[in-house]
C-alpha cells in the first residue's frame, strides 16, 4: 500500500531514491515519483506506471539534487495518473509530501483549506497534508508537520521537505510503518528495511505518534508533543542479496525454491532431537500462561489465514486446544466474546496488515494475550503483541506469498508441539516422530522442486483454461484454498478451493470438461473419502489432476494426471502438497504473460482497510 523513501547524505540522491523505490515497488505500482532539492529548488518528476517508467523519464531528462523523497503508489483516492502521483505539493510548490495511508477527514480538511484560499490540483487525500503543513508553516518544518499531524485523522506515514527549511526531511507516522536507516554520514527513511540494507544495517523503527527530523548532521526523534525520544537502534540481519532475483525469472519462483531453506531456518535452534522438546522461550509468553491456555483464536488475512487454518489442525491434534480461525477484516467488527484463557494468535508475514493489526488491538483491549507469528522484525504487529514467534523466511518480494506460507506452517507446528508439551497433552513418542519427520521435510520439498519442469509441462497444457477447482480434505482443505488463491491472484484465472466433502452440496454442478479439478490426495485418514469424491467428478466428465504420494499405486487408476510428492506423515503433508500448487500457478501465470511478481490491483503490504 504505497512505499515511501527519503535520503539525506553525501551521495547522489536520484539513483538512491530509484533503487529504493524498486525495492518498495511490491507495495504498489500504479504511479511513482520523486522530489529532490537542488541548490534551493525543488525538482519533481512523476509518472503514471511503474518505477521503470520513472527511470526512463529520468534518463531522458535527468534531475539532480542533494537530498530528496520518493514514492510508489497503490491508488486509494484518485485514479492512477501523473497528477495523482506523489510527491504532492502545497500552493507554492516549495513544499512536497509523500504519504502512505488514508486520511479519513480529508474532505472536511480540503473544504476548509479551499475556503482559506488553497488551490488543489489532485483527487488525492494526500494533497491536504501538503496544504495543511503549508498553513501551519512558520519557519520550522518540524513544527509545521507536528501541528498538521494533530489535525489529521486516519493512517499516515509521511516524509516531507520544504525549501523554506532547507536540508531537512521530516518523517512522521500514525499507522503504516516507517523505518529510519542510520548510515555513516547518511540517513534514509523508508516504508521497510529493504532499501536501507544496501547502506546500513542500523535502523530505528518509528512508533505511532513519533517523528524523525533528518538533517545532514544526523537524525533526531520526537513524539508529536515535541518531546525528544531515544530510539532503540536495531541491527538488521537480512542479507541484501536476498532481495535480488539471483538468476530466477521472477522473485516468486526464487521464493518458491527457497522454501526448504526457509523451513530449516525457521526450525533452527527450536527443536531438540535428543529430548524431543520444542523450545520457544524466545517468544516472550511464559510457560504458566501457555499452560493455562484453553482455547486459541487465530486471526489473519489471505494466505496467512490459510496458514492459520492448517494451524488449527496442528493445534487441535497436538495441543488438544479448540481453535477458531477468523478473517481479521470480519473479526474486528464483530461483538466477539473472548475469555482470559484464550490465546490470540495473529499471523501476518508483513506484520503491517491493517485489519490484522486492528483485530489485535481489539483483542488487547479485552485483555487477551496475543502472540504474533510474523516475518517482519519490529513490525507494528510484532511490537504490539505480547509475544512474537518469528518466521525466518527472509524478505518476500513477490506479491503472492509462498515461502512465508510454509514458514508460517513451520511456526504453527512448533507452537502446537510446544503448547502440547507444556500442557502435557502430547506423548513423547508422538513428539519425537513429528520432530524427526519435520527435519526431513525440507529435503522432501527439494524433491518436489526437482520436478518443477514436469509441472511446467503440465501447466502448458492448461494455460488456456478459464476455471479450475481445487479440493482437499482435513489438513489439506486449506491447501486447496491456498492453491486456488495463488492461481487467481497471479494469473487472473478463476479458481475455487473447496473441502472435497462439500462438492456434492453445490460446486459439483460446475464440473464439465472445461473445468479441471486439482485434488490433493495424500494417503491419510480421508484418502478413501477423497477417492469417492474424485469418482463423483470423473462420473461427470471432469478432468482430475491429483497431488498424491509417489508410492501410491492406486491413485493413477482414479485420475487423469498424478503430480507426485514424497510420502510423509499425514499431518505434515501441507508442507509438500502446497509446493506443486504454487509451481502450477506460477507457470500458468508466467505462460499467460502475467506480471507474476506484481499482479494487477494488488500490493504486498495491505496497510489500509
Ligand atoms: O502480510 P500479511 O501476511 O498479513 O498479508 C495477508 C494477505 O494480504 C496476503 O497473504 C495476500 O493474500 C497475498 N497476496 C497472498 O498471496
Amino acid at each position: 500500500m504505497c512505499g515511501i523513501i527519503g535520503y539525506m547524505g553525501p551521495k547522489s540522491v536520484v539513483p538512491i531514491l530509484i533503487e529504493g523505490l524498486k525495492k518498495l515497488e511490491y507495495r504498489g505500482y500504479d504511479s511513482a515519483g520523486i522530489a529532490v532539492v537542488d541548490k534551493g529548488h525543488i525538482q519533481t518528476r512523476r509518472v503514471k506506471g511503474k518505477i521503470h517508467s520513472l527511470e526512463e523519464s529520468l534518463q531522458k531528462s535527468p534531475l539532480n539534487g542533494s537530498y530528496g523523497i520518493g514514492h510508489t503508489r497503490w491508488a486509494t483516492h484518485g485514479r492512477p495518473s501523473e497528477e495523482n502521483a506523489h510527491p504532492h505539493r502545497d500552493c507554492t510548490g516549495q513544499l512536497v509530501v509523500v504519504h502512505n495511508g488514508i486520511i479519513e477527514n480529508y474532505l472536511a480538511l480540503k473544504q476548509a483549506l479551499k475556503k482559506e484560499g488553497h488551490t488543489f490540483r489532485t483527487e488525492t487525500d494526500t494533497e491536504v497534508i501538503a496544504h495543511l503543513i503549508e498553513k501551519k508553516f512558520r519557519g520550522s518544518l518540524e513544527e509545521a508537520v507536528r501541528a498538521a499531524a494533530a489535525e489529521l485523522e486516519g493512517a499516515f506515514a509521511v516524509a516531507v521537505l520544504s525549501v523554506e527549511d532547507p536540508d531537512t526531511i521530516v518523517a512522521a507516522k500514525v499507522g503504516p510503518p516507517l523505518v529510519v536507516g542510520l548510515g555513516d554520514n547518511e540517513t534514509l527513511v523508508s516504508s521497510d528495511v529493504n532499501p536501507i540494507l544496501a547502506y546500513t544495517q542500523n535502523a530505528a523503527f518509528l512508533e505511532d505518534g513519533e517523528m524523525a527530523v533528518i538533517k545532514p548532521e544526523g537524525v533526531k526523534f520526537f513524539d508529536f508533543s515535541g518531546k525528544p525520544v531515544t530510539k532503540k537502534i536495531e541491527h538488521l540481519t537480512w542479507n541484501p542479496l536476498l532481495i535480488e532475483k539471483r538468476g530466477f525469472k521472477h522473485f516468486m519462483l526464487k521464493e518458491i525454491f527457497e522454501q526448504p531453506e526457509v523451513v530449516r531456518d525457521t526450525l533452527l535452534g527450536r527443536i531438540s532431537l535428543d529430548s524431543g522438546k520444542v523450545r520457544l522461550d524466545e517468544i516472550g509468553l511464559s510457560a504458566p500462561l501457555l499452560k493455562h491456555v484453553r482455547k486459541a483464536l487465530v486471526i489473519a488475512c489471505g494466505t496467512s489465514y490459510h496458514a492459520g487454518l492448517v494451524g488449527k489442525y496442528f493445534l487441535e491434534s497436538l495441543a488438544h486446544v479448540p481453535v477458531e480461525v477468523e478473517y481479521a477484516s470480519e473479526f474486528r467488527y464483530r461483538d466477539f466474546v473472548i475469555d482470559k484463557d484464550t490465546l490470540v494468535i495473529v499471523i501476518s508475514q508483513s506484520g503491517e496488515t491493517a485489519d490484522t493489526l486492528a483485530a489485535l488491538r481489539a483483542c488487547k483491549e479485552r485483555c487477551a494475550a496475543v502472540l504474533a507469528i510474523t516475518n517482519a522484525v519490529s513490525s507494528s504487529i510484532a511490537r504490539e503483541s505480547h509475544g512474537v514467534l518469528y518466521t525466518h523466511a527472509g524478505p518476500e518480494i513477490g506479491v503472492a506469498a509462498t515461502k512465508t506460507f510454509t514458514a508460517q506452517l513451520t511456526a504453527l507446528l512448533l507452537l502446537a508441539l510446544n503448547l502440547g508439551q507444556i500442557k502435557g497433552n502430547i506423548d513423547q513418542e508422538t513428539s519425537y516422530a513429528l520432530i524427526e519427520e519435520m527435519q526431513r521435510i525440507p529435503h522432501k520439498m527439494e524433491k518436489v522442486l526437482a520436478r518443477a519442469k514436469a509441472i511446467e509441462d503440465l501447466a502448458s497444457r492448461f494455460v488456456s483454461f478459464s476455471h479450475f477447482l481445487y479440493m482437499g480434505r482435513w489438513v489439506n482443505f486449506p491447501v486447496a484454498l491456498e492453491g486456488a488463491l495463488k492461481l487467481k491472484e497471479i494469473s487472473y484465472v478463476h479458481a475455487e478451493g473447496y473441502p472435497a466433502g462439500e462438492m456434492k452440496h453445490g460446486p459439483i454442478a460446475l464440473i464439465d470438461e472445461k473445468m479441471p479439478t486439482l485434488a490433493i490426495v495424500p494417503k491419510d485418514k480421508v484418502y478413501d473419502k477423497l477417492l469417492s469424491n474424485i469418482s463423483e467428478i470423473k462420473a461427470r466428465a471432469g478432468y482430475v489432476l491429483a497431488v498424491a504420494f509417489e508410492d501410491d499405486a492406486q491413485i493413477p487408476q482414479h485420475v487423469d494426471v498424478v503430480i507426485p510428492i514424497p510420502s510423509a506423515h499425514p499431518l505434515l503433508t501441507p508442507f509438500l502438497t502446497v509446493v506443486p500448487l504454487q509451481l502450477f500457478a506460477y507457470f500458468i501465470a508466467a505462460k499467460r504473460g502475467a506480471d507474476v511478481d506484481q499482479p494487477r490491483n494488488l500490493a504486498k503490504s495491505v496497510t489500509v482497510e
